[in-house]
């Protein structure tokens, strides 16, 4: 580290020598959070501070003086967007490819700016430069005060010079000081989305990343959260919270440097993804999007699910239909008067929405499995005679919505697209083709197939304007990753991972421009798509294809952390064969879906749900819009408590449930405390969603205190018997 500049005497000193460099620290200050940066004499712009806010503004500026670190060989480890080439030798948030075949890149603070967005929040604006090659960093770093929450991204332009190429380009260069860091990150594959991985950082790198191309977080997503001193906990200690807001490659570094702070470095992936920027040209990188907080876990939750839903996910405040989807009902096999069928089941059940999955489009290579058809999408005449207009039509007249599955950025082999338009496949035409579910994926750096991809949307909308829904799915990575497009207009192929991703967002733009009102599922098998850029155009997404409900209460425990619960979509299937209660009360927890064939349920089962949907559409914006608790962890415990609690505290929702079966005696043999009420309000605690036959066994004319529920607690009484337990408490006046 370098000795920062105080003091007029320095000031004097450095105007002598033409330079004029920002004396005071930059404090860039959330409810929580603070972020010092400190131009050193040098102008360089280093982190001084990233952690708990002082009341006391005046005293940010003594925080340089109490860090002693003066060893010049060590480079400058705090940098707040590193460059390389020049004084840094550690790993850089910045590497160039200058015109002159230099790769040295130098920033030095030039300017900073607060820009306040009406009340909602203030972007820092830190601007840097090349003193040799005028290359412009601008680092943003915007405060949404009231959700606690900061977006981070960097832009970089090219001013000067004819032609640069960014090999690496972070988002965020963030500097913690501490002794020891503990990383809670996630793995999985197909079915097994977001197994977590706590382990403390030790000196080195350790990198969370993709390189899949598409379907980027089927082995690991964007998002992590770091514990600062300790384990990250549920409601103790400093933790951050973190997502990258990109549909693609990405790459995070957390590197434990020589003085034991930690470098934190998010962006895309810099594989094979170097991108020239002609003169005039800029890149905006996207956000690191993060939460801090000094109580843990649930707190920097709950704060980024207030600024998902109010500023990110598209219609995050608005409302979700639920719905009876047939893919697991039918699969590809289904035609015109087994899906009539269905809409009068999804009546019956009490559904807003019917969802017709794959397996409905094709011709010349019919989709009757996964290996054919994909990208021709017109209606398959032997299942489906009389299109998709009819089946809306009969949908509507059975009482309830239609939505549909689509995938259209992918392709089959056995299609006529591919027959049609070699071309836009990405593929490399002497290489063997490698198939992932035995499908190619399209070349979206081609504006002529994000007119294609634009144009199924379209043509599906015009057809059927009553279409309610959409489930946008994405199951193959690129392999093989070659454009003919970006050949064919001398761009470089190192453009197309990030041009693919862009290319993506501009069909959404376009979708979202013409079609602002539909609600939209983003799928990609699985979780293989969350993060909040794609979650700004979906108004939800499908967590995983795994619906056993034990699996669904870890996945949506994990996803929790990051998303609100109006997001997260849960369907009720025959996936597993334990209880239709149990299954039904998981997938409560967010916004309920079916998946099975409504006439194969027992009357029981018919009557359970039914009432079930009733009691949702009821207390849905309690769940959707309410404080999530995370009160009893599965991972440490036979069974996992979670809560939503209302703004104003006068209701709550506790769901418990049984995730072990090892021991055969009541699970709960002590009260499960609440969080999150209000101290001296009296509240009521009703067990609902009972199955006929069942009976409560907690007594609702019980009164208590908030006091009470959230100091000694309340017992669901969770057992083998009673392996799923939801509890309505409120307010009595
Ligand atoms: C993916 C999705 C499933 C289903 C199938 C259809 O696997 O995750 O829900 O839509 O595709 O092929």
């Amino acid at each position: 580290m370098k000795i920062p500049v105080f003091g007029l005497l320095s000031l004097l000193f450095l105007q002598t020598y033409g330079l004029s460099f920002q004396v005071t620290p930059i404090v860039i200050e959330s409810k929580q959070l603070a972020i010092v940066l400190q131009v050193d004499g040098e102008g360089h712009v280093g982190i001084v501070h990233f952690g708990d806010k002082l009341q006391n503004q005046d005293e940010y500026g003594k925080i340089w003086s109490q860090s002693l670190h003066n060893d010049n060989n060590d480079g400058i480890q705090n940098n707040a967007y590193t460059p390389s080439g020049t004084w840094n030798l550690v790993e850089p948030a910045l590497t160039i490819l200058h015109a002159d075949g230099s790769m040295a890149t130098d920033l030095v603070y030039k300017s900073y700016r607060k820009i306040a967005n009406d009340n909602k929040s203030i972007d820092y604006v830190v601007s840097l430069e090349d003193p040799v090659y005028k290359t412009k960093v601008d680092l943003h770093y915007l405060v949404y005060p009231d959700q606690d929450v900061i977006e981070q991204w960097a832009e970089i332009s090219n001013l000067i010079e004819s032609q640069i190429t960014l090999q690496k380009y972070a988002s965020a260069n963030l500097y913690l000081t501490g002794t020891s860091y503990y990383l809670r990150h996630y793995h999985g594959i197909w079915a097994q989305e977001m197994k977590p991985e706590v382990e403390e950082l030790t000196a080195g790198i350790k990198t969370l990343d993709s390189k899949l191309g598409t379907r980027a977080n089927l082995f690991q997503p964007p998002s992590f959260i770091l514990g600062i001193g300790a384990v990250p906990s549920e409601d103790e200690g400093q933790v951050l919270l973190a997502n990258l807001e990109w549909t693609g490659n990405f790459k995070i570094d957390f590197e434990k440097d020589t003085y034991d702070n930690l470098r934190l470095i998010a962006g895309i992936s810099p594989h094979a993804s170097a991108y020239q920027l002609n003169k005039g040209e800029n890149f905006k990188t996207p956000a690191l999007v993060y939460a801090y907080s000094n109580h843990g876990i649930g707190l920097a939750s709950r704060n980024l699910h207030h600024w998902a839903r109010k500023y990110k996910v598209f219609d995050g405040m608005g409302t979700r239909l639920t719905l009876l989807n047939n893919w697991e009902a039918t699969y590809f096999d289904f035609n015109e008067e087994k899906l009539k069928s269905l809409f009068s089941g999804a009546k019956k059940l009490g559904v807003d929405m019917f969802l017709l999955d794959d397996g409905w489009f094709a011709n010349k290579y019919p989709r009757n499995s996964d290996h054919s058809g994909l990208g021709d999408w017109q209606e398959n005449k032997k299942k489906l005679p009389n299109g998709i207009p009819f089946l809306v039509k009969e949908a509507e007249k059975a009482g309830v919505k239609f939505g549909i599955w689509v995938e259209p950025e992918m392709v089959n082999p056995k299609s006529e697209l591919y027959e049609q338009h070699p071309d836009w496949v990405i593929r490399i035409e002497d290489r063997p083709e490698v198939y992932y579910r035995n499908q190619l994926v399209l070349d979206l750096s081609n504006p002529e197939v994000q007119d294609f991809v634009f144009g199924v949307m379209d043509t599906l909308f015009s057809k059927n304007p009553s279409l309610a829904f959409i489930k946008w799915d994405c199951n193959a990575v690129i392999f093989n990753a070659h454009s003919d497009y970006l050949e064919s207009v001398g761009k470089p192929q190192s453009h197309l991972y990030v041009d693919y991703v862009n290319g993506w967002y501009k069909v959404l733009d376009r979708v979202r421009e013409k079609y602002p009102k539909v609600p939209m599922m983003l799928c990609s098998g699985g979780g293989g798509r969350a993060d909040y850029k794609a979650l700004s155009y979906f108004t939800e997404f499908w967590l995983s294809d795994n619906t056993d409900p034990i699996e669904r209460v870890f996945i949506q425990w994990e996803n929790s952390q990051f998303f609100p619960s109006i997001v997260s979509d849960n369907h009720i299937t025959d996936w597993s064969k334990l209880r239709l209660k149990f299954r039904t009360d998981v997938a409560m927890m967010g916004k309920m879906g079916y998946d099975i064939v409504v006439d194969h349920l027992s009357e029981d089962e018919l009557k359970f749900s039914q009432q079930t949907l009733k009691k949702y559409d009821e207390l849905k914006p309690l769940i959707w819009y309410g404080d999530q608790y995370r009160l009893m962890n599965p991972w440490e415990n036979p069974l996992a408590s979670i809560s939503y609690v209302s703004p104003d505290q006068t209701k709550a929702i506790m769901f418990n449930y049984a995730v072990s079966n090892r021991f055969d005696w009541t699970y709960t043999l002590k009260p499960i405390q609440l969080k999150g009420l209000a101290p001296q309000k009296t509240y009521s605690v009703k067990e609902i969603n009972i199955f006929p036959g069942s009976r409560a066994v907690i007594d609702e004319k019980q009164r208590y205190s908030g006091e009470f529920l959230m100091k000694v607690g309340i017992n669901p009484q969770v057992s083998q018997n009673r392996s799923s337990v939801v509890l309505e408490i409120n307010e009595i006046k």
